[in-house]
């Protein structure tokens, strides 16, 4: 496998945040100073990634302008020796982002299906932006490098635990074939606790490969309603080998207000310019209780 494109879907309408999204997307709800979005965007940069295709939707246009230049700001911002736009100006120098509009919201499966044409018979990894690592090594890079030692499609997956295995799509899988890496048997979306083969939910990050397009075609709509991605993959599973990599480092789910404040907490205390600030006032709020 070799990745040298990244397909991020954004056209979700983030109900779970409303009212907050009712006029802005829910991929640029910050994370301490940065939109959401832009984290991924950083990853797939850290990977030496340089494509970049956004899945987006009716509503999304402060994407597109976050990922754009603004001339006139920069320019005041030069004059006044302001450098806080200059570490995105340098990530937008080496990526290049395209969109694709996904009319019709019919699914995960559906978000990925309308990034055929950009793809274009290649290898891609696709990064959901509700799942945010922190990690050492980028969590999609973790994947590529078993992608390529394998030359197989891999899939991201942490242990959670059962109470919460109906909000994945969950991996059955054979013994390791090395440290944290599992062949994958079979997957099955958002299946009920009973029915969960394991406890390795899928969580985010995929490197696939351009036959999971016509899995998808062939995918009729599954859990929810909604044209699945796992579903495609468990086809996929039955034509070659799959795997997947447990990710090294800590996962924030920003698809709900708990993790999103978590990672806003946790985002923070790597800053060294807010850090002893927050520190500070968590043990003021904690002492209060
Ligand atoms: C999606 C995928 C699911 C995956 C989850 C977390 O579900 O369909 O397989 O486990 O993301 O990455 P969603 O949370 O969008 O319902």
């Amino acid at each position: 496998m070799r990745v040298s494109k990244a397909v991020v879907p954004a056209a979700g309408l983030g109900t779970r945040f409303l009212p907050a999204t009712k006029a802005q997307p829910k991929e640029m709800l910050p994370v301490v100073d940065r939109p959401a979005i832009h984290y991924i965007a950083e990853e797939v940069d850290q990977c030496g990634i340089s494509d970049l295709l956004i899945v987006t939707g009716r509503g999304k246009r402060a994407i597109e302008d976050h990922f754009d230049r603004a001339i006139e700001l920069e320019r005041l911002l030069e004059e006044t020796g302001n450098p806080r736009l200059s570490e995105l100006q340098q990530l937008l120098d080496r990526l290049q982002v395209f969109y694709v509009r996904q009319g019709t919201p019919r699914g995960l499966g559906h978000a990925i299906a309308c990034a055929e044409r950009h793809i274009d018979n290649e290898d891609f990894a696709v990064l959901l932006p509700d799942d945010l690592y922190l990690s050492d090594e980028p969590a999609l890079g973790q994947l590529i490098r078993v992608a390529e030692e394998l030359d197989a499609p891999v899939v991201a997956v942490v242990e959670v635990p059962k109470a919460d295995i109906g909000r994945y799509g969950v991996v059955a899988v054979r013994e390791q074939v090395s440290p944290g890496v599992y062949r994958v048997l079979d997957m099955v979306e958002k299946p009920a606790p009973e029915d969960a083969p394991s406890q390795f939910g899928v969580v985010g990050r995929y490197v696939l490969p351009p036959e999971i397009f016509a899995h998808l075609k062939r995918t009729a709509p599954g859990a929810g309603g909604e044209i699945q991605l796992t579903d495609a993959l468990k086809a996929l599973c039955e034509a070659r080998p799959v795997y997947a990599v447990t990710v090294v480092g800590e996962r924030y789910d920003i698809g709900e207000p708990l993790g999103l404040l978590r990672a806003q907490i946790s985002f923070a205390l790597r800053r060294p310019d807010l850090a002893d600030g927050v520190r500070e006032f968590l043990a003021e709020v904690t002492n209060g209780l």
